[in-house]
């Protein structure tokens, strides 16, 4: 049998035109072996140069998930993919076809990959080991990937952090990067990393980031699985974080908000018109795992990863906010900063279900300016935001909402076409997109912000007011 040897690096562009060729010249899935080199099959015959063929179109759907699997770890992947554009000759819908055990496998090995590259984007931590008088500060990072990932995340990292050079380590592949230029060599053992200060301030970080109010010890460990801990330095205060939890609970409920500095001006621009179509994602994993590649705007580059919104997919209310916070960059979810938590309380009070809604954002990067260790919220721009409504227009197309709350200026543009005058049109409803009403109210960081104890009192009786007629209005249509 016929076997095609794929490279180590350069894995996915091999494939696609190892299977071209193959599919061109009409080699049937059962007449291949494929493998990657150091496959070590002692029974495979030498590689086959690849046959002359017409040039095939492949549908854009397989690309699009081929481009993903060829990373997954099962040593089957070439041959399960193959053996798929092969029937899609015929059934040309076979690839929607969730119901078949062979393509559900496929989407769910794109989900794996799709998720180990999350994984590694948040997970890996790295040591400063350049010498001080280097123009160009360099790390070196060890990291443990689940599927052969380093050579389809090493844009990222070279967009990510552009003004770092940069070696990581892994067991398949050790990836440079050096004034932004990728090179990937044969992987390696851990090596012996230096020690580094600033892992004590990660865990100080860490520390200070951790919300005890809203700890979910499974939901935590599925997101950052223990696999991972190991490798970053402020896993080894979790033990402890979640032992005190209870006790810094009550703390927090003790203690009032801190007041940062005043709110800048108004959003005075108008927004563009809706023109975009919303993506043929057809659930919420799909959209964010989408919005995970989205480029359309540069707010992707900087930010940590993408947060899309999260709750039932058949909620009656979606909630709307301007953008991911610091600690929503880190942790990947909507409302659990500071001002998530004056959102939980208000909530509460006026007896809003957070929970039956969805909620989202109206930009699903965070946008800052970094100040030393800190990084500083940017208003996001009407560019930023007109781009991003295609995700927002996206979650709406999938959730339906009957009803929607717009808090702040930037949200309220997004959804009614302005953000101007918010404090004269809060506690209103006005039509939103396809006519669904949205209600405007306050955003909960300006209430955190407004400097005079007094304003600021009047303004959250406002918002929880606010908040309380969304529910009544809420109520009111489950009860009709
Ligand atoms: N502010 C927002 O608008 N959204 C968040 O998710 C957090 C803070």
């Amino acid at each position: 049998m016929p076997t095609v040897a794929l490279p180590s690096i350069g894995t996915d562009a091999a494939w696609r035109a190892a299977a071209r060729a193959h599919l061109g010249a009409g080699t049937p899935p059962e007449a291949l072996h494929w493998q990657m080199d150091g496959g070590g099959d002692l029974f495979a015959e030498p590689a086959a140069p690849l046959p002359e063929a017409a040039p095939v179109t492949v549908p854009r759907a397989f690309a699009a998930l081929a481009g993903t699997v060829v990373w997954h770890r099962d040593p089957e992947r070439f041959a399960r993919l193959y053996a798929l554009l092969w029937r899609l000759r015929t059934q040309r819908g076979a690839l929607q076809d969730r119901a078949d055990p062979a393509v559900a496998r496929l989407w769910k090995m794109d989900k794996e990959v799709h998720r180990d590259l999350h994984k590694m984007r948040a997970f890996l931590r790295f040591r400063e080991i350049g010498a001080p008088d280097l123009p160009r500060r360099r790390f070196a990072a060890w990291f443990e990937p689940g599927h052969h990932i380093v050579e389809p995340i090493a844009p990222w990292f070279a967009n990510r952090f552009g003004d770092m050079d940069m070696v990581i380590l892994t067991p398949d592949l050790t990836l440079s990067i050096e004034d932004r230029r990728v090179a990937l060599s044969p992987g390696q053992a851990k090596p012996p990393l230096p020690d580094d200060a600033h892992e004590a301030l990660w865990t100080t970080y860490f520390r200070n980031i951790f919300n005890p109010a809203r700890l979910k010890v499974k939901a935590m460990q599925a997101e950052m699985p223990k696999k991972y801990w190991k490798n970053m330095p402020e896993a080894s205060a979790i033990p402890d974080l979640i032992a005190g939890a209870e006790a810094r609970v009550r703390q927090m409920q003790a203690a009032a908000p801190t007041l940062p500095p005043a709110r800048a001006a108004k959003i005075t621009e108008r927004w563009m018109t809706e023109t975009q179509e919303p993506p043929p994602a057809d659930s919420l994993e799909a959209l964010r795992r989408q919005a995970e590649g989205c480029t359309r705007c540069a707010l992707h580059g900087p930010a940590t990863q993408v947060v899309m919104g999260e709750g039932p997919r058949d909620a009656d209310l979606m909630i709307v906010g301007e953008q991911p916070g610091d600690q929503e960059d880190l942790m990947g979810r909507p409302f659990v900063g500071p001002a998530g938590q004056l959102f939980d309380r208000l909530a509460e009070e006026a007896g809003l279900d957070r929970a039956g809604a969805f909620v989202t954002n109206a930009v699903k990067h965070f946008k800052f300016q970094p100040r030393g260790k800190r990084r500083i919220h940017q208003r996001p721009g009407a560019d930023e935001v007109q781009a991003c409504r295609w995700w927002l227009d996206a979650e709406r197309a999938l959730v339906r909402p009957k009803l929607i709350l717009a808090m702040g200026a930037t949200a309220a543009a997004s959804l009614t076409g302005t953000g101007a005058g918010l404090l004269k049109r809060r506690g209103t409803w006005e039509a939103g997109p396809d006519g669904t009403p949205v209600f405007l109210t306050l955003h909960p960081s300006y209430l955190l912000r407004v400097p005079d104890a007094s304003a600021r009192a009047r303004a959250t009786d406002d918002v929880r007011a606010d908040l309380a007629a969304v529910q009544a209005r809420v109520q009111a249509l489950r009860a009709a």
